[in-house]
């Protein structure tokens, strides 16, 4: 099959080219080339999205699937307006962002969306950020019909995370900063889903391939806890040390952030309106052939790719050294 994707010099995008070509596909992708390198195999179309002629290189082919990676509206009514009627499939990766509310545990595709963004350039806040991911779906089937595939991920891990948000934890228990190798942690139970790159890659490619329904699509996978996501990631760093579990108004009186970013401690979220953001539920991409691998594989294969990489202090997400000690200090543990 010829494969176009939007994009592919991103991680996301990079690795659906390459499971696109491990499939055996014909694969094109269009970007700019900015943001990274290529999938080995593809053909490379460098072009900006954000001009008229954007598309010209591609308008005359007849592509069987397109798989679109984009953030911004008018990047994505572009692309649609030029090769929708030059398209099979369509796969639009979206996010959990577009739902309107976080608050419930075992939310599914049904749940109610923000107001769509009416420009065609957003900004990064989770609010803009989602309401542009709206509009790009609404641009997306409202030009693509039945032939539209929406995926809205999730969390995404594994290898080549630079979030850091996969790969703090089984990092931190491998790299204990405290020499007792107590590892802080939040007691918190909270929903931390977590859907591997690569196993979303590949599914984006079957199901542009045709090989299940199309429609839309909470891309999730490995629910669970995140108490889970702990033990599983103690579990492939071999970590024996104590853990110290702390309560959520324990870490925000002391200024750690939730979720993701610097002085983070990365998938714990305290805020009571954001407990079911990483616990949609999945039935309908398990049922429509989403291969999850274990938590543990990822996480392992996020640790090994941590470890091969040169970094000086916080990898993306989480506590350095020093705040965690201080932190573990604080909470009467291990500096002693
Ligand atoms: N990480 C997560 O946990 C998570 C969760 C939910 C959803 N998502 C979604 O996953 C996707 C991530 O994609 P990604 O990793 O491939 O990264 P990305 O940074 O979102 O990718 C942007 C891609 O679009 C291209 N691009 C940007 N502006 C362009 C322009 N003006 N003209 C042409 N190409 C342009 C970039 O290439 P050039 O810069 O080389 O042009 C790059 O290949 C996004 O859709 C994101 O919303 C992520």
């Amino acid at each position: 099959m010829r494969i176009l994707v939007l994009g592919g010099t991103a991680w996301v995008g990079r690795e659906v080219a390459t499971a696109a070509v491990a499939a055996g596909h014909d694969v094109t992708c269009l970007a700019r080339g900015s943001s990274g390198g290529y999938a080995d195999g593809v053909r490379v179309v460098r072009a900006d999205r954000d001009r008229d002629d954007a598309y010209d290189e591609v308008a005359g082919t007849d592509w069987d699937g397109v798989v679109d990676v984009a953030r911004q509206p008018g990047q994505v009514r572009g692309a649609v307006s030029r090769l929708a009627d030059h398209a099979g499939r369509w796969a639009f990766v979206s996010t959990g962002n577009v739902y309107a509310s976080h608050a419930e545990v075992g939310a599914d595709e049904t749940a109610a969306l923000l107001a769509p963004a009416t420009a065609d350039v957003v900004g990064a806040t989770p609010e803009e950020y989602g309401a542009g991911k709206v509009a790009c779906e609404e641009a997306v089937l409202a030009g693509l019909g039945e032939r539209a595939v929406i995926a809205r991920a999730g969390l995404i891990g594994g290898p080549g995370d630079v979030s850091g948000r996969s790969g703090y934890w089984p990092w931190r228990f491998a790299h204990p900063s405290d020499p007792s190798g107590a590892v802080l942690a939040p007691a918190s139970r909270v929903a931390a889903s977590l859907i591997d790159v690569r196993d979303l890659a590949r599914w984006l490619v079957s199901a542009v391939s045709g090989a299940c329904a199309t429609g839309i699509y909470d891309a999730v996978a490995n629910g669970g806890t995140l108490q889970d996501h702990l033990d599983a990631a103690r579990s492939v760093a071999g970590h024996g040390g104590p853990v110290v579990r702390v309560e959520d108004a324990w870490l925000s009186d002391r200024g750690v952030a939730e979720w993701s970013g610097p002085r983070s401690l990365p998938l714990w979220l305290a805020d009571p309106d954001w407990q079911g953001f990483a616990g949609h539920r999945g039935d309908r991409i398990l049922a429509a052939g989403l291969r999850p691998r274990p938590l543990e594989e990822t996480l392992a294969d996020t640790l090994a790719w941590e470890e091969s990489r040169p970094v000086s202090g916080v990898r993306g997400a989480g506590l350095s050294d020093d705040d965690e000690r201080a932190l573990l200090a604080a909470a009467g543990e291990g500096a002693a």
